[in-house]
């Protein structure tokens, strides 16, 4: 298994993100670092602490604790009502028993970047601050990581928090804009591919049938399940970022350098995609303020589903 971490607001896609993870043998998780996001930072860790202790892995993988306010921004409050008012729907999961890490996930990040030099794959399904901080303390972290796949903006499609802006991206954009114009390889999984894989009725069904292993998953599914009252189901964000780590074939995805909207409230958040292999005059991509030399780098940018089926997997 190659080395892993997951970067996380949990919140109940993301606790579904992990245990997929888990699940699917591929991944030797290093660290379980949280973010705030969903919920406030303090939250994220202590969930994310139950969580490992409720998916088996309590004292294994270490859980670290998050940045607790965007890089420049003053704290958001983060609306409950996709996750819950404590982050997990209604559940009330027994605390972690394994001692506190006092690193935190940013010094994490940094010092599994070193030990696993151009090996080390990072998945960040909540809000890129934990990143942004690394990259910023040390801009090796660049180089360093072999993959950055993250859940987060929406390029072509409408957002989920604004008409405009992913609740991830808007959450905390300088993040978004810092990581993009790293220079780090990455791949952006935004609401244009994870709006196409739902989770509807028939798959609830089938987690309400799998037994205690899935008990936990099927009542979270159930709670975001109801709060997304989709007719068509409810978006798999986080586990779709997971799956992408391991196999792009879940999306489609075009090379292209990704803009995010750091300066007017209005379109805080805001993610504009920028095609590489677009009739755009190279000096649109190139040379405009717009897209200035800090936004240059290309990334892979996911616009849809791709031919492999997430919802089944
Ligand atoms: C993202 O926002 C969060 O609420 C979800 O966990 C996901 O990471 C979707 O916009
Ligand atoms: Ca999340």
């Amino acid at each position: 298994p190659a080395p892993i971490v997951l970067d996380s607001d949990p919140g109940i896609d993301d606790a579904v993100a992990l245990q997929y993870l888990l699940g699917t043998g591929l991944w030797d998780l290093k660290a379980y670092t949280t973010v705030g996001g969903n919920v406030p930072s303090e939250q994220t860790f202590r969930n994310g602490r139950a969580l490992a202790r409720a998916f088996g892995i309590d004292g294994g993988v270490p859980v670290h604790r998050g940045a607790g306010r965007p890089l420049t921004r003053l704290p958001y409050s983060a609306a409950g009502e996709f996750h819950g008012a404590a982050g997990l729907g209604t559940e009330v999961l027994p605390d972690s028993t394994a001692p506190e890490q006092t690193e935190s996930s940013t010094q994490a990040l940094l010092r599994l970047s070193r030990a696993y030099e151009g090996e080390l794959t990072v998945c960040a399904t909540g809000p890129l601050t934990n990143v942004a901080l690394a990259l910023s303390e040390d801009p090796g972290f660049a180089r360093r990581v072999k993959h950055l796949v993250f859940m987060g903006g929406a390029a072509e499609v409408p957002g989920n928090i604004t008409p405009v802006a992913e609740f991830n991206a808007w959450a905390d954009p300088d993040a978004v804009d810092l990581v993009v114009s790293s220079g780090i390889r990455y791949t952006m999984v935004g609401l244009d591919a994870t709006h196409g894989w739902r989770f509807g009725a028939k798959e609830l069904e089938i987690l309400e049938e799998a037994g205690q292993d899935m008990a936990l998953t099927a009542r979270l599914m159930s709670f975001y399940l109801n709060a997304y009252r989709a007719d068509e189901g409810c978006p798999l964000h986080d586990p779709l970022a997971v799956g992408v780590c391991a196999d792009e074939s879940f999306v489609t995805a075009a090379e292209g350098t990704v803009v995010v909207e750091c300066a007017s409230e209005l379109t805080r958040g805001k993610t504009v995609f920028i095609p590489y292999d677009a009739d755009y005059p190279r000096e649109y991509y190139v040379e405009s303020p717009l897209v200035n030399a800090r936004t240059r780098h290309r990334g892979r940018i996911a616009l849809g589903t791709g031919p492999r089926n997430f919802t089944e997997d």
